[in-house]
């Protein structure tokens, strides 16, 4: 994975003086060319006021006019690049026109990357830690099961014209980039390349290297611990389930425990999905996967929080051994669930382990899952869904993604929505039908928290996007919570 070791460094002096193949630009929406943008146009002798006049460069968001700079400054190309209206943007739109940016490098195959980075009124760390989590997120291209390789990489960027004291955020960004990058690494991972006992090996790995302890359960000692939860869901596989506890010791006497969602393959199980579009849930590991990389992104900030991550590994598949509809487990905690719809099998994972992070008498409990394809409906691939009764913790989470540049909305609960998923068998059913979906979603793994402040996330819409400025590969996982997770951490910390 070459490409995410580029090197992203804060430069002094003149952009247009960059020993680099690319220098990029922002250029406003409705502006006339100023600063940066309007020395390197005397240089080049007028050519960007004559193609603007022309309509060929323009300032909307995410526009791109480029040209070689055939001599007349040292960047071999100049990329100006649409940032939109003035008033918009923010450092959600610094990142992602960064990794804008990085997409376009790999176009003219620059090796070197220079910004002339856009004003903004924000702390100058903020601002160099998104430039570099863009640069290094847009970057990554996942190494395909393939002999060929297009050899490119993204070797060095350098950030100009930031205000002083970015340098903090350089390193912050290129830590959670590369936690980002890992999470999407695992996302591309087909079944048969990453099933709950390689996963769990991957949670013991990067817990190595990067710094916090790893305990893993396998099936007999979830069967010895009462996990029947995600005993059940696990039990069409010939790969057994796993749950992972990682600790991470940041000192204080309080712990958050990160929770996630890690079906490594889900089929619906007996209740089984349709065939078109199947092949993507590969990706229904991704809550798990951004509990893994926020411990390593954690781990490596050392911030001051205790914070132990969770995450219920299964892989949910037909067979003469699968959990069947109406069938009725118990979790970690006693509470009983009818089984209703197997394809519901992420509630009943986190069932488990979410009980379980309660037992540990932790303070606060945040899950992420792709728990409901409701979500998709509701926000599209546009924001994360929350579902917290807790209202503190609720806008901590909200507080966190936004300065994350990750976008969570809000959904109420309501106590008439308890309704939905009773059951006559059981203390819950799992699967409550159509109506306010990822909300009851929410709300069932909420029974499971007890009385520890809990937060849902549903990342269905979020973890994985057909199209986006950060995303080279289209169609492909994101990496997101991580840096909300982080920053999160953070925050509870002080
Ligand atoms: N992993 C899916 C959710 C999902 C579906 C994510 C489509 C992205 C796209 C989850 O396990 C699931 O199948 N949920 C069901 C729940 C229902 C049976 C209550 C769903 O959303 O249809
Ligand atoms: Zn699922
Ligand atoms: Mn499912």
């Amino acid at each position: 994975m070459a490409a995410s070791l580029v090197k992203v460094e804060i430069a002094q002096d003149s952009a247009w003086d960059a020993a680099v193949d690319l220098l990029a630009i922002g250029l406003f929406e409705n502006e006339p060319l100023t600063g940066v943008l309007k020395e390197v146009d005397a240089r080049l002798g007028g050519v960007i006021q004559d193609a603007l006049s022309r309509n060929e460069c323009k300032g909307e968001w995410l526009a791109s006019w480029d040209t070689a700079t055939l001599g007349m400054m040292r960047p071999r190309r100049l990329l100006v690049v649409g940032l939109g209206e003035k008033g918009e943007f923010d450092l959600r739109r610094l990142r992602l026109a960064a990794g804008f940016s990085a997409q376009k490098a790999r176009d003219v195959r620059a090796t070197a990357l220079a910004w002339s980075v856009p004003p903004l009124t924000a702390d100058a760390s903020d601002m160099a830690d998104v430039m570099t989590d863009g640069i290094i997120v847009g970057t990554w291209r996942f190494a395909k099961y393939s002999r060929d390789s297009d050899g490119y990489a993204l070797q060095e960027a350098q950030l100009f014209d930031l205000p002083p004291g970015g340098q903090p955020g350089l390193s912050r960004g290129q830590v959670l980039a590369h936690a980002e990058n890992y999470v999407r690494e695992l996302g591309m991972r087909p079944s048969n390349k990453l099933y709950p006992q390689l996963m769990a090996e991957e949670a013991l790995k990067t817990g190595r290297e990067h710094g916090f302890e790893v305990e893993v359960f396998d099936e007999k000692k979830l069967a010895a611990m009462g996990m029947e939860a995600i005993l059940g869901v696990g039990s069409g596989s010939e790969h057994p389930p796993r749950l992972v506890a990682m600790r991470y010791h940041g000192g204080g006497n309080r712990t958050l425990a990160l929770v996630g969602k890690g079906i490594t393959f889900d089929s619906g199980g007996i209740s089984l999905k349709i065939p078109a579009g199947m092949e993507e849930m590969k990706f229904d590991m991704l809550g798990a996967g951004a509990v893994i990389g926020a411990m390593r992104a954690i781990a490596e900030l050392k911030i001051p929080l205790n914070v132990v991550g969770i995450v219920a590994l299964a892989q949910n598949i037909p067979s003469g051994t699968s959990i069947k509809p109406g069938d009725v487990v118990k979790a970690f905690n006693g509470k009983t669930i009818e089984v209703i719809n197997t394809d519901a099998e992420g509630r009943v994972v986190l069932a488990d382990a979410v009980s379980y992070a309660a037992d540990l008498r932790v303070d606060w409990i945040v899950e992420a899952s792709t728990l409901t394809g409701a979500a998709l409906t509701v926000l599209g691939h546009e924001a994360t869904a929350l579902v917290a009764a807790d209202d503190g913790l609720a806008s901590l989470v909200l507080q966190a993604s936004e300065a994350s540049c990750e976008r969570v909305w809000r959904l109420p609960i309501y106590p008439e929505y308890k309704r939905l998923y009773r059951s006559n068998t059981a203390d819950i059913k799992n699967s409550p039908g159509r109506d306010a979906g990822t909300i009851t979603g929410g709300m069932i793994i909420a029974e499971f928290a007890g009385e520890t402040p809990y937060a849902h996330l549903d990342i269905a819409g979020t973890a994985w996007t057909p199209t986006s400025p950060l995303n080279g590969t289209k169609n492909g996982p994101t990496g997101v919570m991580v840096r909300t997770f982080a920053k999160l951490a953070e925050i509870l910390s002080h």
